[in-house]
């Protein structure tokens, strides 16, 4: 293994993933949408979100003006759709109608919701912020559903199409799954105890039936066992 120094501008996407967004607004009968990888919750009371958008896009205007915008979280049934919609700004062209999304209306916010997604957070904004060289959007949750396929307190990840699309950078994307459950336990001094006795068996385990195969298939039949 080697560590390497990576440069600055790579905190970014070392910090993704999240679920991406797909963030939509709407203003005087125009609507927009626009992939926004950068996104946090803020705050519990009151439920604040905040959306990081660069000036320069059509939807930093949009929510400007509407002083709204929803996020839409897609699975990766709307891979593309995400792509198409970061790829041009939506300032001269329809781009939610080119991607041929259906839309419905939201709770209690102008901007439309994107079917097919798997949950949408409506915002009102609450503060703007100008950090660095983008803008911070904090936004009041107003309205959140979600499919019961998905989530139930907390992402289901039980299913593929029902799981997050995450947005990795450039033109790739992973799909949120592998879900663990974490327990541990603790020695008399409070130490962590990183393996319990059944779990020392159970690798031990497996390590003699990795030796056994190793033997049996030689090392390049076990290579491209493990491989294949
Ligand atoms: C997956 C993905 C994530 C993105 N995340 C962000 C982001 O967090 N903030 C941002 O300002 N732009 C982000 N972008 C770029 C915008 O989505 C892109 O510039 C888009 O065309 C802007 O459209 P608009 O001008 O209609 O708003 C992202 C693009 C992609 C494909």
């Amino acid at each position: 293994m080697v560590r390497r120094l990576c440069d600055e501008t790579d905190a970014r996407r070392l910090l993704n993933p999240g679920p991406v967004a797909i963030v939509t607004t709407a203003w005087r009968g125009l609507t927009n949408a626009a992939p926004i990888a950068w996104t946090a919750p803020l705050s519990m009371e009151p439920p604040l979100v905040g959306c990081v958008v660069h000036p320069h896009r059509h939807t930093a205007d949009m929510i400007r003006f509407s002083e709204e915008f929803a996020i839409n979280i897609p699975g990766p049934g709307l891979l593309k759709q995400t792509a198409f919609l970061g790829s041009h700004t939506g300032l001269n062209a329809n781009k939610l109608e080119a991607a041929g999304l259906t839309l419905f209306n939201a709770l209690r916010i102008s901007a439309p919701l994107i079917d097919g997604c798997l949950a949408w957070i409506e915002c009102g904004v609450h503060d703007v912020i100008r950090i660095g060289d983008h803008t911070l959007f904090v936004g009041r949750v107003t309205g959140v559903q979600a499919l019961d396929e998905a989530y139930a307190g907390s992402w289901l990840l039980a299913e593929r199409q029902y799981s997050p699309l995450t947005y990795i950078g450039g033109t790739k994307y992973a799909v949120v799954g592998d879900p663990l459950e974490a327990t541990f336990e603790v020695d008399a001094q409070g130490g962590l105890v990183v393996e319990n006795a059944e779990e020392r068996e159970r690798r031990e385990e497996e390590e003699a039936r990795e030796r056994e195969l190793r033997d049996a298939e030689g090392e390049q039949g076990y290579q491209e066992m493990r491989s294949g």
